[in-house]
């Protein structure tokens, strides 16, 4: 130090204490190892009588820096993966109690399954026994006295999950515009903003994203810009500092021992080109992307060039005095993202989706030689995986299961691309982009991928391993094993079980919801045939059609409300055998039928599968939209009604309808059969949906149509104010004009006068609770003047908070989403469910015998719609059962919408109906369940082995 404060003497005071703390501050940013420092103070001593001598166009101070710089970017950083021995997290909290975990059954994220004791200390996983059952001797782990032990009578527990991509904190829940921080769209290119600076660590989806046991996210800008920006991975857990640096994994770590990650965030494709097309400013093409991308790397490329040779210059000239600098090491904090990325300390993650869009990106990689280490969403990516293969270094897939067909981009993808990139050798990741999808849910997203091929340990590795080898963080986070962080999740049921939920999350070590020990300890819930070992669903392959069956060894058929068909196992026939035949689309025998005399039909062996009535889909748009963002492929929008006259206006979402496309192919595939669709509207009155048979060809065909005023849909709230109705007090003021003008001057065929008097329902789309009590009470005036709703609310997400008021006035709720998240300010209070709330809406609702069923909001999801009712069960403690699964999605919107008072009471699954129904090869709230064959939907023939695209 004393040749720092020699060269600064002839300063005035006030410009030394300046000095000094410039030097302090330069201190603690670059002299982060204590060898650096001592480096440091070498290479100052001998340099600098040199310097003064020969340095004649930057100052002494600014070389010096320079070679700070220089030595920092020559400095070796840790490997990673050479790290050994962990025996303390940084993030340890002290105070935190040592915890044994006794018997738990360890699936470890590396594609072990054992059972085992693991010991939880100084926030790692200290110790870990694999019990033989068979043997004797235990190993056991020697512990404290103030170890807390619990024995978790074989439960899985997991590694805590790993998100790669999520926008929690930057797109807080309720969304409001005050905490939108997603997109910097002021220019496409800016590497430069830093999630770090942008995150709220106070977002409430923090903790329910750990509810579903992610411990572990990578944050990142949003896809508006080529160059998003740089992301923080963050811890899930709450700090008390309430420091978004705190939550950083990179907390504490000593960057001479292990290395600190930096993380990149990129994006082509069609969400910049769309952003600045609005701007009207380049990119508003892939063409223009590609150059702004090339000439940006270039920039970088240069400014590289000019670091490396400044350096190299300034080595020289502390070993030859001929050597002269005159321009500071050049430095600018645009590019730095950049360098840190052609220096190979950060990691470069980018989303991707056409097959074009990744080559041209993997191009760039070449071109500018940089590595990018995993490619988001691409969800075309498992068409070119020999593209993939030719970047210069392993590229993950980050991508989701199932969510497809939102746009362009996106319409061409696959259920089976998770597993056909991992048999090209690939690592797949699985990720939200919450709040895109519910990031607590993360685990369902490696369950699907599971039932659509992805081996077991690879689905589960998706959401542990891979990520973490991904983020540079494979030596402490994604798995099970000694010297890892402490991050475990202690679940209900296998992990890739349906409406699997952790019963406790760890941190760090740190129990997350106060779950009781005896819970933890207690009777696992019995998942109903949801067993671990089964392999993925097969894709036979085979699908094909027939005009008769015979269906044989059923399991169950769910007939009606008051039906179910099962063999008498108490009978004292001996293989009691439930079967039906359908001939020519029509079900001709139904229980126990004469099989044999049947030869030409094909012989169906189901094998104690169940056969469900056709599955009604509301909410989807199906038949209306194919691809969302295309408005060529869309409806498009209906007028929006402003007074109470324009009834002329209201449309009809029957006239619309457009038959053949992949959503209705999707859905019928999977047994869902009918749809309730109404028409796409920004205003109050939707218009008049139409229920129709998903598999139809036109609105000609004699079974396309159910019913073709099925209800009139009305939407309050926000996002439907506008000049004339600017608000939610105007909205059911017009309503309440609209309706009691249909009261005192009935027309007999105006669709306002069926509503009022109840013919036809009116189905409001709101979460509020306050929303839904103005429409409870108009509902009561209307009856005060002598008319009468069938009043429908859909959405619902706050509907459980006047279930007693819903209940006595007789008003019916659809759930859509099924589990609905807080992403709404009128939606605020919706139960997301265990750990940390002990019951959900559903539940609520259904002990209060209100009438519900479940919608479905995401049109690619339409295909889950029996696992959505599955789940409700599942998970509801014995206060559903099987039926009341088939219920929410079948009969029970059927009674709703009264979708038989057109007496087509001639469909289903009686004797001498027409066929339709959907039959598994299992129990279809079991993810290893595949649908068999469909029949009905609007089509003679029936559907064998159908395949989801
Ligand atoms: C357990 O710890 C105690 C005290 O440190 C020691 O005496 C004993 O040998 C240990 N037992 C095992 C099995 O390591
Ligand atoms: C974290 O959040 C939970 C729930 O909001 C709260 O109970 C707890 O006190 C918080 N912990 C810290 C350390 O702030
Ligand atoms: C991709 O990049 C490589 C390496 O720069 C180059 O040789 C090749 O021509 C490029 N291909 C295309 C299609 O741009
Ligand atoms: C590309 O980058 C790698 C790693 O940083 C480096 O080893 C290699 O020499 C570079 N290649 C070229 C052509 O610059
Ligand atoms: C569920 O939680 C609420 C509020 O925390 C509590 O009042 C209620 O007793 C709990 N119910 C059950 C069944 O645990």
């Amino acid at each position: 130090m004393t040749k720092i404060d020699d060269h600064i003497q002839s300063f005035d005071n006030h410009q030394r204490d300046k000095r000094i703390k410039k030097y302090l501050n330069l201190f603690l940013a670059l002299v982060i190892s204590s060898s650096l420092y001592i480096a440091y103070i070498i290479r100052y001593t001998n340099a600098s009588n040199k310097i003064t001598q020969y340095s004649s166009g930057i100052s002494y101070e600014t070389y010096h820096y320079g070679l700070l710089k220089c030595e920092e970017i020559k400095r070796i950083k840790p490997d990673n993966n050479q790290i050994q021995d962990r025996r303390r997290n940084p993030r340890f909290v002290p105070g935190t109690k040592d915890i044994l975990f006794k018997n738990a059954r360890i699936l470890d994220g590396i594609g072990h399954d054992f059972l085992g004791d693991i010991l939880l200390k100084n926030g790692i996983i200290s110790e870990i026994t694999n019990i033989d059952e068979n043997d004797i001797k235990k190993n056991d782990i020697n512990v404290t006295d103030d170890t807390v032990m619990i024995d978790l009578k074989k439960k899985f527990v997991t590694p805590g999950l790993i998100d790669m991509h999520s926008h929690a904190g930057l797109l807080s829940w309720p969304f409001l515009r005050a905490t939108n921080d997603i997109n910097e769209e002021t220019d496409p290119l800016t590497p430069f903003v830093r999630v770090k600076d942008a995150l709220n660590p106070s977002d409430p989806a923090i903790r329910i994203i750990s509810s579903g046991g992610v411990t572990t996210s990578l944050i990142i800008p949003g896809s508006g810009n080529l160059m998003g920006g740089e992301g923080h991975v963050i811890k899930m857990r709450n700090v008390s500092t309430l420091s978004v640096v705190d939550m950083g994994i990179n907390y504490g770590i000593d960057p001479s021992e292990e290395k600190e990650w930096r993380w990149l965030k990129m994006a082509c494709g069609e969400n910049p080109k769309k952003v600045y097309a609005l701007q009207d400013r380049i990119p508003t093409t892939r063409l223009g992307e590609g150059w702004l991308f090339r000439k940006k790397f270039q920039e970088a490329r240069d400014h590289f060039k000019r670091q490396n040779d400044w350096c190299d210059s300034a080595s020289k000239l502390s070993s030859n005095n001929n050597v002269q600098l005159d321009s500071p090491f050049p430095e600018d904090l645009q590019y730095d993202s950049l360098m840190a990325l052609f220096r190979g300390d950060a990691r470069l993650n980018i989303h991707c989706y056409e097959t074009n869009d990744l080559e041209a990106i993997i191009n760039h990689s070449l071109e500018f030689n940089f590595t990018i280490t995993a490619l988001h969403h691409a969800l075309d990516a498992y068409r070119i995986p020999d593209i993939i293969k030719r970047a210069n270094s392993q590229i993950t897939i980050a991508t989701f299961s199932d969510n497809w067909g939102y746009k362009k981009e996106a319409f061409q993808a696959s259920t089976r691309s998770p597993k056909i990139l991992a048999d090209a050798g690939i690592p797949v990741a699985l990720k939200s982009d919450h709040p895109v999808i519910n990031a607590q849910h993360l685990a369902f997203e490696a369950a699907k991928a599971h039932h659509y091929g992805l081996d077991e340990k690879l689905s589960i590795a998706s959401i542990t391993s891979v990520p973490a080898k991904a983020l540079g963080l494979n030596h402490r986070i994604g798995q099970i094993s000694i010297g890892y962080d402490a991050d475990l999740v202690v679940w209900d049921s296998h992990p890739l079980s349906l409406g699997a939920t952790p019963l406790e999350v760890y941190i760090d070590g740190i129990p997350q919801f106060g779950t009781p020990n005896s819970v933890l300890s207690g009777k696992s819930k019995c998942s109903k045939g949801s067993s671990a070992q089964n392999e993925p669903v097969k894709e036979k392959g085979n699908e094909r059609t027939a005009s008769s069956v015979v269906i044989n060894n059923i399991g169950k058929i769910f007939v009606d409300k008051d039906t179910i068909l099962e063999p008498n196992n108490n009978s004292s026939v001996k293989d009691e055998n439930i079967s039906m035949i359908i001939k020519d689309g029509l079900v001709e025998c139904i229980g126990n039928c004469a099989i044999s005399n049947h030869n030409s039909s094909e012989m169906i062996d189901l094998n104690g599968g169940y056969v469900l009535p056709g599955i009604v889909a509301i909410g989807a748009s199906l038949g209306l939209i194919e691809i969302d963002l295309e408005p060529s492929t869309t409806d498009g929008f209906v007028p929006i009604i402003n007074h109470p006259d324009s009834v002329d206006q209201v449309m009809k979402a029957i006239d619309g309808l457009k038959f053949g496309g992949k959503h209705l192919d999707v859905a019928y595939k999977a047994g869902v059969l009918s749809s309730i669709t109404s028409p796409l509207s920004f205003g109050l009155i939707k218009g008049i949906s139409v229920a129709f048979k998903t598999g139809s060809h036109t609105v000609l065909d004699e079974e396309s149509i159910i019913e073709s005023e099925t209800a009139l849909h009305v939407q309050i709230g926000t996002l439907f104010k506008n000049a004339y109705i600017p608000s939610v007090s105007s909205q059911i003021g017009l309503l309440r004009r609209t309706l009691l003008k249909a009261v005192f001057k009935p027309t007999k065929r105006n669709i306002y006068s069926k509503v009022a008097n109840g013919l036809v329902p009116l189905a409001a789309h709101t979460d509020s609770k306050d929303e839904i009590a103005s429409l409870i009470r108009l509902k009561q005036l209307v009856k005060r003047h002598g008319g009468d709703l069938r009043l429908v609310i859909i959405g619902g997400a706050e509907a459980h908070l006047i279930a007693d008021q819903i209940s006595k006035n007789n008003v019916s709720v659809v759930l859509s989403p099924s589990r609905p998240v807080p992403s709404l300010w009128t939606a605020k209070n919706v139960l997301t469910g265990s750990p940390i709330t002990n019951t959900t809406g559903i539940e609520i609702l259904v002990k209060h015998k209100v009438k519900v069923a479940i919608g479905v909001d995401n049109s690619a999801w339409t295909r889950n719609l029996v696992w959505d009712a599955g789940w409700a069960v599942t998970n509801s403690k014995g206060l559903l059962d099987e039926k009341d699964a088939v219920a929410l999605i079948s009969w029970n919107l059927e009674e709703i919408f009264n979708l038989n008072r057109k007496k087509l009471n001639n469909q289903g699954l009686n004797k001498g109906n027409i066929a339709n129904f959907v039959a598994y090869d299992g129990n279809p709230f079991d993810l290893h369940t595949k649908v068999k064959l469909v029949a009905g939907g609007g089509r003679k023939d029936i559907l064998i082995d159908p395949i989801q695209d």
